[in-house]
């Protein structure tokens, strides 16, 4: 089957969506990324909106609290339809089983209960930063994959990685764990503010599950026929 690129859609409102949807033609079903910029501003509309024209959604919103806390705002956002969402594996083992619990109680009868993915260290956050703030005296990579085997202990369906971190994600883990992967760039595209970039081949090639790709194709001037391009070399077709 063929995969899809998600796209980010960091816009700061749901006009600035519909003007960036409406250059693609209706009947090219797409799987966006949402964040919490934009849902806290615009709140469940826009998830209805984007899931009514048939796209699919992975609510980016990267919940952390207590347990109970976790599984009943899971259940809620089951209930918006969305296909994929995640949390921090920081809040522990039992607040991601919790969470996948509430996804799994909200998700009408018939429906696939979304995939919920952790993210590990934000890639934000050095080595330094890790061992100073949070007391972590392991190299930052031990880290991730520690927190990844927590994710898949807990039941969860994958991890938010930078794509250099998949292969060792996979090999403490398995291939079907996901491993989904921003800082994805075309070939020859600007590479903004994103250090470690790879490009959709290269992720492919390495084993990403999904990438997530921004603004090489919300900021084209042709987004439709950017994606069109990002999703062949996905696919290994280019
Ligand atoms: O525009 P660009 O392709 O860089 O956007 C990547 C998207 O993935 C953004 O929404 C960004 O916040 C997100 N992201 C990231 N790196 C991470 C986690 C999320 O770039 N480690």
């Amino acid at each position: 089957m063929e995969k899809r690129p998600i796209i980010a859609l960091d816009f700061s409102s749901q006009e600035e969506i519909q003007t960036f949807l409406a250059q693609f033609p209706a009947e090219e079903k797409l799987f966006v990324k949402i964040g919490m910029e934009l849902f806290y501003q615009e709140g469940p509309s826009i998830v209805h909106e984007l899931t009514a024209a048939g796209h699919d959604v992975f609510l980016d919103l990267k919940l952390h609290d207590i347990p109970n806390t976790v599984k009943k705002a899971m259940k809620g956002l089951a209930k918006l339809g969305v296909r994929m969402t995640n949390v921090h594996a920081a809040g522990g083992i039992e607040m991601m089983a919790a969470a996948k619990e509430g996804l799994a109680e909200g998700t009408a009868a018939g429906k696939d209960v979304p995939d919920l993915i952790a993210v590990t260290q934000l890639t934000s956050t050095s080595e330094e930063q890790m061992h100073h703030d949070q007391l972590i005296q392991v190299p930052l990579k031990d880290s991730v994959v520690h927190y990844a085997k927590c994710a898949q202990e807990a039941g969860l369906d994958g991890v938010v990685c930078s794509a250099l971190e998949v292969e060792m994600i996979h090999a403490a883990t398995s291939d079907e764990f996901i491993c989904l992967t921003p800082g994805i760039r075309p070939k020859g595209a600007s590479v903004g503010d994103q250090k470690r970039v790879m490009d959709p081949q290269q992720a492919r090639e390495i084993g990403s599950n999904y990438i997530v790709v921004g603004r090489p194709i919300t900021q084209s001037e042709t987004p439709y026929e950017s994606y069109l391009q990002i999703k062949k070399e996905w696919n290994g077709e280019a």
